[in-house]
């Protein structure tokens, strides 16, 4: 019998500090109406002195366990999608592990950029599958806020800080359908940070990172990529556009997933969209739009959802739940 994995319960947690688009007009040339014409942004949360991914991540965590009704020893699994750890080590995962205090229990990071939180779920899916590991938190969590170069005002008015985090348990109830992980490394040079550990940090201020970005280039591609997965998604489970409930989208930009509902035939009333309140978060994105939508009692148990992703790699994924 198939093991699928069940999403228990879910969280998030955003800084407390909010940054508008009417801030960003004093720091860079913007205004208010391109950033919300563009991208449907509105405003990001940004972290604050003490507020690094994993204690973002960690409070999520917290939070998607008192909603499962567990503790933490009931956990034997972490997966934390981030580009932006709080070290190069210990991971992430290690650290909220330490702040949950379920020591012993495997705990790692994955990293693909915007696409970490599909690609978090897709490897603690297999894991849940193989029958070796019961119960599993998959987190997404960044502080892309603090890699942003601040006087560029094509990058630094889109992304924002965040975290969710995901209980998934076996059952033998339908539960992730399926996941579909891709990448394709020869888009490097369209978005990435700047400078690395064996590259080597300049004698800069942040040690030369930045994120570096061709919008517009990235921006097409996202938009036939999200295109195609759908159809893969689809195909693999045999489903059609309209077995689909809720589609639940990363959240870079407000024109890509209206482009995608489009493509599904879908009202954006059957949209999560969250980019407007948090920018793009990244790894956190497509669970804060989760969690949002669990919360706010918009999701039902029953719901079949579509989560998809798109990022830096370029890499992207998807999968299809049902909750
Ligand atoms: N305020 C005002 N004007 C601006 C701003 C700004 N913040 N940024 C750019 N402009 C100007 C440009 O300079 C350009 O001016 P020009 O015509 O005089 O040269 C004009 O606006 C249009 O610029 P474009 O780059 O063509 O704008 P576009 O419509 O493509 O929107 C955006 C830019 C929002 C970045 C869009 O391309 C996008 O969303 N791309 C995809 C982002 C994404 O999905 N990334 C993947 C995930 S990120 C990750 O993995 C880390």
């Amino acid at each position: 019998m198939r093991i699928y994995s069940k999403i228990l319960g879910t969280g998030s947690q955003l800084p407390e500090r909010i940054m508008t688009n009417a801030d960003l007009e004093k720091i860079v040339d913007t205004d208010d109406q391109w950033i919300r014409d563009r991208t449907g942004i509105e405003q990001r949360h940004v972290a604050g002195d003490g507020e690094t991914t994993s204690t973002l991540g960690l409070a999520a965590a917290k939070k998607a366990l008192e909603a499962s009704g567990l503790t933490a020893d009931d956990i034997d699994l972490i997966v934390v999608g981030t580009t932006t750890p709080d070290l190069v080590f210990p991971s992430t995962a290690c650290l909220i592990q330490k702040g949950l205090g379920c020591r012993g229990i495997a705990a790692m990071d994955v990293n693909a950029a915007c696409s970490g939180s599909i690609y978090a779920l897709g490897v603690a899916d297999k894991f849940i599958q193989s029958g070796q590991h019961k119960r599993a938190l998959v987190i997404g969590a960044e502080t892309l806020t603090r890699m942003v170069d601040w006087n560029d005002r094509t990058t630094c008015v889109l992304f924002g800080d965040g975290a969710s985090a995901i209980v998934l348990e076996g059952s033998e109830e339908p539960g992730v359908l399926s996941t579909h992980l891709h990448a394709d490394g020869g888009y490097d040079h369209l978005l990435n940070a700047t400078v690395g550990v064996s590259t080597g940090l300049k004698n800069e201020p942040n040690g030369g990172l930045k994120i570096r970005m061709k919008g517009n280039e990235v921006f097409k591609t996202a938009v036939t990529t999200l295109g195609r997965i759908v159809k893969e998604t689809l195909k693999a489970n045999n489903m059609k556009k309209t077995d689909i409930d809720w589609l639940i989208p990363h959240q870079a930009n407000l024109r890509i997933i209206s482009a995608t509902a489009k493509k599904l035939s879908m009202d954006m009333d059957q949209v999560i969209v969250t980019v407007n309140k948090h920018g793009n978060t990244s790894a956190a994105s497509v669970g804060l739009a989760l969690d949002e939508a669990i919360r706010s009692g918009k999701v039902a148990r029953g719901d079949v959802l579509l989560l998809e992703a798109f990022g830096g790699g370029f890499t992207w994924g998807s999968a299809l739940i049902k909750y």
